[in-house]
């Protein structure tokens, strides 16, 4: 018997090592990881100079707490920005709902206000707070929290009519694209009037990218490519490439409006953490992956291309293909194949959350494989 807790639905392969985009099982097989360890491997696995950078991390400067200053976190925060244009502060966590809550707690601190507006088919964390806005019904219901009204609202991707965002709203908080939800790219000219509508009422617009962030849709941030300029940005899952790391970025006027004390967190922006942000950042800037995500795109697009009941959604390396069969059906047929895909909250829809090092004939050997196993 298991002495871990069985909340995980765990597939049927006892993971050893994990190598560029190939991970190893205890029973000899070699599978093609194209769910990039949940879309937190940007740079595939045991990256050597990542391995380098972690372990001279260690030998370094092991951790401190907050309570003075590490130049290796003023470097880590820079490399976040990346220039930026209007985003100018980094609060480092260690997880993609902690960013959430660092950012839900500022905007209703900021604004005085309680509500949040989220996406009906958004996913935003585990945590409480996060939860309790998170649009996906059946991970909310899990327990009893009724989120009331002047709590949480959703909304759906695309709604014409915004007047659900008015004066009592603190903020309305977008998954930048909808994964667990089904793999939903929002319409920019949409994207835009939902932030000039926050703007006219004083709501704060917020982007979830813990998950499309960290140059994974072709841009370092998701929001880049729809002309919009949230006050606050969330990231984690890449970002430290395995090492846990998430952060909330803020524009400057909200910046200067926290004082200390306001969050905190023990192990957030840790030497080792920070460490790893810089180098993964680096490593995706200098090596043009952010082009190469795109590239690993079109080559799928094109080869799924034509297909009847094949419709390939999302961006970069964050890619749903709805097929006409069962998406679990289709991930375990793959699977049996030795290549690794996940799913989604649609029943036919498969994701893909690839590393961004994928070479040609990786995607060919999906595409090819995937034609097979839906029988075109
Ligand atoms: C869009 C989005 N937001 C938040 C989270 C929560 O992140 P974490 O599991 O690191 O707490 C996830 C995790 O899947 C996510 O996809």
């Amino acid at each position: 018997m298991s002495a871990l807790l069985p909340v995980y639905p765990r597939l049927d392969l006892d993971l050893v090592r994990a190598n560029g985009v190939y991970m190893y099982t205890s029973d000899g097989r070699q599978i093609l990881d194209l769910y990039g360890a949940h879309a937190v491997c940007p740079l595939g696995h045991a990256h050597p100079e990542l391995a380098e950078t972690l372990s001279n991390a260690y030998r370094t400067l092991d951790f401190y707490s907050n309570s003075l200053h590490m130049a290796v976190q003023e470097r880590a925060a820079n490399a976040v920005l990346g220039g930026s244009e209007h985003l100018a502060y980094v609060h480092f966590v260690n997880s993609g709902t902690e960013a959430n809550e660092s950012a839900l707690h500022l905007a209703r601190k900021l604004t005085g206000r309680k509500t949040v507006i989220t996406l009906d088919s958004s996913f935003h964390g585990r945590t409480l707070g996060a939860l309790s806005v998170t649009g996906l019904g059946g991970y909310r219901g899990r327990i009893p929290l009724d989120v009331p009204a002047h709590w949480c609202r959703t909304f759906t991707l695309g709604q014409e009519d915004l007047s659900s965002i008015d004066e009592t709203v603190a903020g309305v908080m977008i998954e930048a694209i909808v994964s667990l939800g089904g793999l939903y790219v929002p319409d920019a000219a949409w994207l835009q009037r939902v932030e000039a509508r926050c703007r006219e009422v004083g709501a704060f617009f917020i982007f979830d990218e813990v998950q499309g962030g960290v140059g994974r849709t072709g841009t370092w941030y998701a929001h880049e490519a729809f002309g919009v300029k949230p006050d606050m940005v969330t990231l984690a899952k890449s970002l430290g490439a395995g090492f846990p790391v998430g952060a909330m970025v803020c524009t400057k006027a909200i910046g200067d409006r926290v004082g200390s004390g306001e969050l905190g967190t023990t192990f957030g922006g840790g030497p080792m953490a920070c460490a790893m942000v810089e180098a993964v950042a680096n490593i995706i800037r200098r090596d043009g992956l952010m082009t190469r995500v795109l590239e690993i795109e079109a080559r799928i697009r094109a080869g799924l291309a034509g297909i009847p009941g094949v419709e390939v959604r999302g961006k970069g390396c964050l890619l749903g293909v709805e097929t006409p069969v069962s998406a679990n059906t289709v991930r375990d047929a793959l699977l049996a194949r030795d290549i690794m895909v996940g799913t989604s909250s649609h029943p036919r829809t498969l994701r893909l959350l690839a590393p961004y090092i994928l070479q040609d004939e990786h995607v060919d050997r999906f595409v090819t494989t995937l034609k097979e196993v839906i029988g075109v």
